[in-house]
């Protein structure tokens, strides 16, 4: 006996008539009645009164009715319960380059924890070049990071470009500058960069920038991380070139001034595995377009 006969049993007792069971489960009559026979010779006992109509069920099939609506609520409730427990141990594990964090990282990681409370949310510093080796090896399922590294079996998609500043001390006489800053106004100063401990990084694309328009910054100094970088400047001791979103890294004397130049910006980038189609990659964008949505910030939903 399968759940199935005792799904097709519970039809005719309640529609009191196989044609019309037939109906309610989408199968046409005569293997209805044939798995309804089967039951009956494995039971050995008739479970509907001999040409009743409409059709009544025997005492000892009114008994089997009972149970068997009962078996089939069970079985629902495990099939739930079982899912639910399944969706508790799932983990979404996202690699980001720390200068994530001071732009819209942790307002779209919190929205997602709200929204999908059932996932483990697991956050994770990495380079960009990290993030695609453990992609690869299954240790993090997404990656966001400033780079545009492709490896056939990942997926890159470009979430936004985000403007540069230049950070600088307030006595710097480029501070006076407040409506912004070419390139070329700060190839004679001296260029904090970061990061210092890998190659290519967001160094090295700012320095990529310059070449662009055909420009090379005289004095750079690579420091280990963006914090390092705003103190130096703080200090007094020369300029650096951040995202928009370190502004809101304060520290006295700091001032951030745009960058002029059309190609000032650093793109920030979701990467995935080639395969990956989870509902959970799928509604983690659905946050990063609700916070860009609440930020009236454009993208393109087909380049995701
Ligand atoms: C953003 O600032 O746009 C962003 C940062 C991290 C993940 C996704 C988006």
């Amino acid at each position: 006996m399968e759940l199935r006969h005792l799904r097709y049993f519970v039809a005719v007792v309640e529609e009191q008539s196989f044609t019309k069971a037939a109906e309610r489960l989408f199968i046409a009559q005569p293997p209805l009645s044939r798995q309804i026979q089967n039951l009956e010779s494995e039971l050995g006992i008739s479970l509907f009164e001999r040409g009743s109509r409409p059709l009544k069920t025997t005492q000892a099939g009114h008994f089997f009715y009972q149970h068997a609506v009962k078996i089939l609520a069970n079985a629902e409730e495990v099939k739930s319960m079982t899912k639910r427990i399944g969706m508790v141990e799932r983990t979404v594990t996202m690699g980001f380059v720390g200068s994530l964090l001071y732009g819209l990282l942790s307002r779209i990681v919190y929205l997602y924890r709200q929204q999908q409370p059932h996932l483990k949310i697991e956050l994770v510093e990495m380079t960009t070049m990290e993030q695609v080796k453990a992609l690869k090896e299954g240790r993090i399922d997404v990656g966001f990071g400033r780079l545009r590294i492709s490896d056939p079996a990942l997926k890159r998609m470009l979430l936004r470009e985000e403007r540069l500043v230049l950070g600088t001390h307030a006595s710097h006489p480029l501070s006076a500058h407040k409506e912004g800053v070419y390139l070329a106004d700060v190839v004679d100063e001296k260029l904090f960069l970061y990061p210092n401990h890998t190659t290519p990084s967001f160094a090295t694309q700012v320095q990529g920038l310059f070449a662009e328009y055909n420009l090379e910054p005289q004095h750079v100094r690579i420091v280990r991380e963006i914090q390092l970088a705003l103190g130096l400047v703080a200090a007094g001791e020369g300029v650096c070139i951040v995202p928009e979103s370190a502004r809101s890294i304060q520290l006295a004397h700091l001032n951030y001034i745009p960058i002029l130049d059309e190609s000032a910006v650093t793109p920030i980038f979701l990467t995935m595995r080639n395969m990956d189609e989870s509902e959970d990659i799928m509604s983690l964008f659905d946050c990063i377009y609700q916070v860009y949505d609440l930020e009236a910030i454009r993208y393109d939903r087909n380049s995701f």
